[in-house]
């Protein structure tokens, strides 16, 4: 591990009320319920067209020496499986904006040949096209987002796309389908109408955009019983002002408006930062970097209150994780980064805030399922590994679709460089089929944390089914192709029950997640 000298100059201790007695944070569990359904689509994902996302991520081809299902491959087939991803994001991303979906249907052999210009000038052979995408769906039980190409393609191109996927009829569309081997449409609820419109999308106004969403909007067809749920193209971060318009502008027409928020720790220009090598304080600002969402969605989900007092319109944060430098001698353009407990732990306190918005956040995903960014799963060649993120998406797959349950954590919060004061503790909690489940995470590294979990009904502890730790020696641990076990959930077994509820003891840097009955 680092050596750790310069201890965050501020590290001070904002609230230490678990003082009285042994414990360092005790977090109260409010079972009675909230009647809030925790969404599955907050532990959506994102694929994109970029570096090795599609290309050797997900997809090999059918003839390919890498053991494959139909040319997805199989160990990242099996992967995802088992992590019950609820909705896919494809093809980008700025990718999206750039993509002809006609260049990916037919003959693979007769596919256009393009040069992804967002990401490298890497040469794109539409072999994954929308076939491919909606049929691993189709096989995986994932609810598809396809991302529309606003910036660079027109309300035609669009709007047969739709017919393409959707429609039973004998169109021209609907037949090219089936001559290209599919006969039944698929069902394809989630349409993006462009990404980052501000940005890579097309560099617009919002009020620009506004129009423009209109206008594509009003060509995209329900077709014989497929409803789509239109999503406008949202800010980025701090940016009210382009949800603020949207809202105002398109409020009526959107089912869903997007966010982007990342967590790099050096801003846009310069370096990131390595995504393996950082010393406490590094570590410390981008817990403090990453908690900043919070207020972020707060602001943003005020904006929407005040022009949509109903909740019609929903909140997705499409893209959302970490963003560091990419690893030495990779392809800069491909973001191919590490990931390691630090990563796991930013994917746990991005859980625990999400859930306490979803009453207007509907759905999160990450950035990117392979090989991009903070990833679930990374390849090469024939090997794949599962990253520590990974784990905590399956660890915390048991929320999807349950009972929000509130919770409050007391616990000390260290003071960064960086607004947001970070939990030393922090936790979540739901209930679905007469099952809780507690998810805790010490975010200290060094030490372990005595915990008490209370109960509003104390009943509800006595019987503890499971228990599973994430946790590793160093917060810099990753898994590598060479030591693909070194971060993996392990049984946990440091808890009691007590009169009161439960006493634990958390690891240092660590995720647990406990069913109770
Ligand atoms: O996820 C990588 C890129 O980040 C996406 O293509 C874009 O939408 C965002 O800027």
């Amino acid at each position: 591990m680092r050596k750790t000298n310069l201890l965050l100059t501020g590290v001070c201790l904002l609230c230490l009320a678990a003082s009285a007695n042994a414990q360092d944070a005790t977090v109260t569990v409010y079972d009675s319920g909230t009647g809030v359904v925790i969404p599955a689509e907050i532990y959506g994902q994102f694929s994109e067209h970029l570096g090795r996302c599609i290309y050797g991520g997900l997809w090999v081809g059918k003839d390919s020496s890498v053991p494959n299902v139909e040319g997805y491959r199989k160990d990242v087939f099996d992967a995802l499986k088992k992590l019950k991803v609820p909705v896919m994001r494809w093809p980008g991303g700025c990718f999206a904006d750039d993509y002809h979906w006609m260049d990916g249907i037919g003959p693979q052999e007769k596919r256009a040949r393009i040069s992804n210009n967002n990401w490298g000038g890497t040469m794109e052979d539409n072999s994954f096209g929308t076939h491919e995408f909606l049929n691993l769906c189709e096989m995986l039980d994932i609810e598809p987002y396809i991302s529309g190409n606003v910036g660079s393609g027109s309300v035609e191109e669009m709007a047969k796309w739709v017919e393409y996927m959707t429609s039973s009829s004998k169109s021209t569309m609907a037949e090219l389908r089936r001559a290209n081997g599919r006969d039944k449409p698929w069902k394809v609820k989630y349409f993006g109408i462009g990404n980052e419109a501000w940005g890579c999308g097309g560099n617009m106004t919002p009020e620009y955009y506004s129009d423009l969403f209109r206008r594509y909007g009003t060509y995209l067809r329900n077709y014989d019983g497929n409803r789509l749920y239109q999503i406008a193209s949202g800010a980025s971060e701090t940016d009210y002002n382009w949800t603020e318009v949207l809202m105002k502008n398109i409020g009526s027409k959107m089912r869903g408006v997007s966010l982007h928020y990342y967590t790099n720790p050096g801003g846009w220009s310069g370096s990131k930062g390595s995504a393996t090598k950082f010393s406490d304080n590094e570590y410390w600002s981008l817990l403090s970097k990453t908690l900043e969402v919070e207020n972020i969605l707060k602001r943003h989900i005020e904006i929407m209150d005040k022009y949509d007092p109903q909740g019609r319109v929903d909140l997705l944060l499409d893209e959302w994780g970490t963003w560091f430098d990419t690893e030495p001698g990779t392809n800069p353009g491909h973001l191919y980064q590490q990931n390691t407990m630090r990563d796991a732990i930013v994917a746990a306190l991005n859980f625990d805030i999400f859930h306490k918005y979803t009453r207007r956040l509907k759905m999160a995903n990450i950035a990117q399922v392979v090989n991009v960014l903070q990833a679930m799963i990374l390849t090469n060649e024939t090997q794949m590994v599962l990253t520590p993120t990974y784990h905590v998406f399956e660890m915390y797959n048991v929320h999807q679709n349950a009972e929000y349950l509130e919770t409050e954590c007391v616990t000390r919060k260290i003071k960064t460089n960086r607004p947001a004061p970070v939990p030393e503790v922090d936790a979540t909690a739901s209930r679905k089929d007469g099952l809780i489940h507690i998810s805790l995470v010490n975010t200290d590294i060094k030490k372990s944390k005595k915990v008490l979990v209370n109960f509003d009904n104390a009943a509800a502890a006595k019987n503890i089914l499971s228990a599973r730790v994430l946790t590793s020696a160093d917060v810099h641990d990753y898994n590598d192709f060479s030591s693909p076990e070194v971060v993996a959930p392990a049984a946990f077994k440091d808890y009691k029950v007590v009169k009161s509820g439960l006493e634990l003891t958390l690891p240092p840097c660590s995720v647990v997640v406990m069913e109770a009955k």
